[in-house]
C-alpha cells in the first residue's frame, strides 16, 4: 500500500503534492504560451453559440460547488456574462428560467453525482446548452453533455477532493478566459497576463509545497484539539474559505464554518473567543484593507487567528503570531494558490487527531444516489 502512495503516508498527501502536475496537465496544450490565447475545441459549442449566451448556470455539489463559486467571479470579470451558481440538489427542484441562450455547466470530479446529473438533464430538457467540467473520461455526465472540458488531475483516491479541485479551478479559469477572448471583453495584453499567471501558478505551488508542509506542521500543535474552527476570506478567496472549512470537517471531524469576512459582524463574531480559532485568507489584493479590519475585529475579542497573507507584508505580524506567507502572484490566480495551505492545515490536524484521512466516516467518493 505504501508503494501505491509513492512514499506518502496517505493518498490525500500524495494528491496534494501532485497538484502542480495536475494544473500543468489541465492547462497545457490549451493555451498559447506566447499570446495567452486559449483554445478549447472540446467545448462542443461553436464560438458563435458562445457569443449568443446571455446567462450561465453553474451546477455542482460539495467541493465542486466551491470551484463553481470561484468561477462565477472569473466569468463575470473576464467575459461579462451573468452567472448563477447552484447546489445541484437545490437546482433540480427550483423554478428555473432557461432558454436556448442559457449555458448550463456541470462541474463534477466523478461525472456520476446523482443530483448534478439530474440537474443537467432538466436543463437540457428546457433547451439549455450543456457543458461539463469533469475528471473521469467517458463518465455519464460527459456522455450527456454537448461538450466536456476534462480536468486532467488523474485518478483521485482520497475521499476529500484536493487535486481534482485545483484542476477544476484551472479548467474553469481557462474557460473564463476563453469566453472573454471570444466575446472580446478581455484585451490581448490582459489575456496574455492572465494566461501567463495560470501557467506559472503550477511552478509556484511546486516551489512552496515543502515549505508550507513544514511551517504548517509547526502550527498544528496549538490548534489540533479545537472543537470549532472558522475560515474567512473575501472576494475570490471567500469560496476558498468555504473549501478550507469543508476539508477540515470532512477529515478531522472538527466543526468548521467558512464565512465571507465581511459577514462576520452579522453573526459569527458572537462566537469568537480563545476556543474558536480562525483561519483568515488575507492576500494583498483589492479587498486587502477590508480583510485586515475583519481580522482586527477578531483580535479585539481575544480570538486566535492564523493569517495567510502575502510575503513581505510585515503588518500581519502586528495582528497575529501565526502568519503563513505566500508569494505574490497575480491576484486572479490567488484562489488556486491559497487552497494549498488550507488543505495542508486540515490534513495535518486530521493526522494529529489520528483520523483516517483517506476514508472519513460516513462519506463516499462519489454519491450516485439522491
Ligand atoms: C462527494 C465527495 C466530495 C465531492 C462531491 C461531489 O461528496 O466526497 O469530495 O466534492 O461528492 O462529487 P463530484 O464527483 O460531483 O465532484
Amino acid at each position: 500500500a505504501m508503494a501505491e502512495k509513492a512514499g506518502y503516508k496517505h493518498f490525500m498527501l500524495k494528491e496534494i503534492f501532485e497538484q502542480p502536475q495536475a494544473i500543468t496537465n489541465t492547462v497545457s496544450g490549451r493555451i498559447n504560451l506566447e499570446s495567452g490565447v486559449v483554445n478549447l475545441p472540446e467545448v462542443g459549442l461553436l464560438p458563435k453559440d458562445l457569443e449568443d449566451i446571455d446567462r450561465i448556470f453553474l451546477v455542482a455539489c460539495g467541493t465542486s460547488w466551491h470551484a463553481a463559486l470561484v468561477a462565477k467571479y472569473w466569468i463575470e470579470e473576464f467575459a461579462r456574462i451573468p452567472v448563477e451558481v447552484d447546489i445541484a440538489s437545490e437546482f433540480r427542484y427550483r423554478t428555473l428560467l432557461m432558454n436556448r441562450r442559457v449555458l448550463t455547466v456541470s462541474i463534477s470530479q466523478s461525472g456520476e453525482t446523482a443530483d448534478t446529473l439530474a440537474g443537467i438533464r432538466i436543463a437540457r430538457k428546457m433547451g439549455a446548452k450543456i457543458l461539463t467540467i469533469c475528471n473521469v473520461v467517458g463518465s455519464t455526465m460527459t456522455r450527456e453533455a454537448d461538450g466536456t472540458i476534462y480536468t486532467h488531475a488523474g485518478p483521485e483516491i482520497g475521499v476529500a477532493s484536493t487535486k481534482a479541485f485545483i484542476s477544476q479551478l484551472s479548467a474553469l479559469f481557462l474557460f473564463s478566459l476563453y469566453l472573454g477572448q471570444i466575446r472580446g471583453t478581455i484585451d490581448g495584453a490582459t489575456g496574455k497576463r492572465y494566461g501567463r499567471a495560470l501557467i506559472d501558478i503550477a511552478t509556484v505551488v511546486a516551489e512552496e509545497l515543502p515549505r508550507l508542509q513544514e511551517e504548517i506542521g509547526s502550527l498544528v500543535e496549538n490548534y489540533y484539539d479545537s472543537r470549532d474552527f472558522l475560515f474567512i476570506g473575501r472576494g475570490l478567496n471567500f469560496p476558498i474559505a468555504l473549501e478550507g472549512a469543508l476539508k477540515l470537517k470532512e477529515i478531522s471531524y472538527i466543526h468548521a464554518e467558512g464565512y465571507a469576512s465581511g459577514e462576520l459582524k452579522h453573526g459569527p463574531i458572537a462566537l469568537i473567543d480563545k476556543d474558536m480559532p480562525v483561519l483568515a485568507l488575507v492576500p494583498r489584493d483589492k479587498v486587502y484593507q477590508k480583510s485586515i479590519s475583519n481580522v482586527e475585529e477578531i483580535k479585539a475579542r481575544q480570538g486566535r487567528v492564523i493569517v495567510i497573507g502575502t510575503k513581505g507584508d510585515d503588518y500581519l505580524h502586528n495582528i497575529t503570531d501565526d502568519v503563513i506567507y505566500m508569494p505574490e502572484v497575480d491576484e486572479v490566480v490567488n484562489p488556486i494558490l491559497y487552497t494549498v495551505p488550507a488543505q495542508l492545515l486540515s490534513y495535518q490536524i486530521a493526522v494529529k487527531r489520528g483520523c483516517d484521512v483517506d476514508q472519513p466516516r460516513n462519506l463516499a467518493k462519489s454519491v450516485t444516489v439522491e
